[in-house]
């Protein structure tokens, strides 16, 4: 053990769990270094957040020229890159979506999202689904399924929270239109059973299940979510904190699919590291939330707002690439799983991918030890990938956009050599 691991354990939250016990020192695009010049390919983005790479020059660079400028506002003075984030956010998010409030993380602006809904709509329901992530604090956890885990010990969570199946086909041996269909059918049933649909202010969805495993939802089911809100007034809320910034080759999950949300909630890649997040709705919405009855000392800083700038204009160049590495990565993964029996299914969106590994196909059974394999052995090969899904049995395969095919090539590669290795 390195003493800067010794170190962390006397000092530092247990609670807060590491992947590995690199202790990184430079970073740079796709790679990290340690102390002892040893690197690695990050294929994990800092948990889907370094979509551009480490340490970005241009993004780095516009975050420096802030420093030199402000740090800080604390909402008592205005600034210029606040409004420039804004102004960028509104070009490349849905058309329904106009307005922007900032926060520091994910969990903070599916918070701030969902109290707009309330605060506006005047009702008190929130709608999620079975194996959404939403964050971990004391309001988002209420939202987030996507383990059990992240609720233990925590309860009473906050009440008029209700749950509804999200469309899992591979996982439950359905078609996708037979999985949508078991969803419609329960959500009739709650709506019937448990809550009016007048008594909910929110429908939120991540338009890709992330932790949950990296499911994309059907277009179908987004559709029947988009006319149930429209039908009885209530706010469809994208969680897009995962699936923004071209982690999905366009700019967000929703430019995929033929439905806009109400209010979108965005924070990961927003500014390649730095510590930002963001909500936005229509003008309209926004507008109507009073001033003063939410807010922020941090959020928006101006620094992370710059850099946000900056990611924006370097990304807009990156995302042919990016759908190009997806097509790449689609094909080579189809290849895997004609020749490994380990992968049961390869789904996603696309550099969202997850690859789900099972013990025995017909049955579908979890494996999480292949992939605990797969990841010692990437790791001793200079690769870091990380999991996804209840079982810890999905391959989260999350290249940032700067990866090249040559790259990409080598890594799916290096899964393919740990499935043999776990096979034989
Ligand atoms: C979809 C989604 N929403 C919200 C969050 C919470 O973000 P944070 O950890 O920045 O609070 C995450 C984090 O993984 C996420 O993936």
């Amino acid at each position: 053990m390195s003493d800067l691991v010794e170190r962390h354990s006397q000092v530092v939250a247990p609670v807060i769990a590491f992947d590995t016990a690199i202790e990184v020192i430079e970073a740079r695009g796709l790679w990290v270094y340690d102390r002892q010049g040893n690197r690695w390919a990050d294929f994990a983005c800092g948990t889907a957040v370094t979509n551009l790479g480490h340490n970005h020059p241009a993004v780095v660079e516009a975050a420096r020229r802030q420093l030199d400028r402000v740090v800080h506002s604390g909402c008592i003075f205005r600034y210029d890159t606040l409004v420039e984030a804004a102004e960028r956010l509104r070009d490349i998010t849905p058309p329904t979506i106009e307005k922007f409030g900032f926060a520091n993380s994910g969990a903070e602006a599916v918070e701030a999202a969902v109290k707009l809904a309330k605060k506006v709509t005047g009702r008190q329901g929130v709608l999620v689904f079975r194996g959404g992530f939403h964050g971990r604090t004391m309001g988002s956890v209420a939202y987030t399924t996507s383990n059990a885990l992240y609720r233990d010990g925590y309860h009473p969570l906050l009440p008029s929270v209700f749950v509804a199946p999200f469309p899992h086909p591979y996982r439950w041996g359905m078609s996708e239109e037979e999985a949508v269909s078991f969803c419609l059918d329960e959500l009739d049933r709650i709506l019937r059973h448990e809550v009016t649909p007048s008594n909910l202010a929110a429908v939120l969805v991540e338009p890709v299940q992330g932790e949950g495993g990296y499911y994309p939802a059907p277009q179908s089911f987004l559709a029947a979510l988009r006319e149930l809100c429209d039908r009885h007034g209530i706010l469809l809320v994208f969680d897009e904190v995962q699936t923004g910034f071209g982690r999905t080759a366009e700019w967000f999950a929703a430019d995929h699919y033929p439905v806009d949300p109400d209010v979108v909630a965005m924070g990961k890649g927003i500014a390649n590291g730095l510590p930002l997040s963001a909500y936005g709705a229509s003008a309209e919405l926004i507008d109507a939330w009073p001033k003063g009855s939410h807010g922020t000392t941090f959020g928006g800083n101006p620094v992370s707002c710059a850099a946000a700038v900056a990611v924006i204009e370097a990304m807009e160049p990156l995302l042919p690439h990016a759908r190009d590495l997806s097509k790449l990565a689609f094909h080579r993964f189809a290849d895997l799983a004609a020749s490994h029996p380990t992968i049961g299914d390869v789904r996603g969106l696309g550099l969202m991918i997850g690859v789900e590994l099972v013990s025995d196909p017909e049955a579908r059974t979890p494996d999480p030890e292949a992939f605990r394999f797969v990841h010692r052995w990437c790791l001793e090969r200079e690769m870091i990938v990380i999991d996804c899904g209840p079982d810890g049995n999905v391959i989260r395969f999350i290249p940032p956009l700067v990866t090249t095919s040559e790259e990409l090539e080598w890594a799916i590669g290096l899964i393919d050599e740990a499935l043999t290795a776990y096979e034989s």
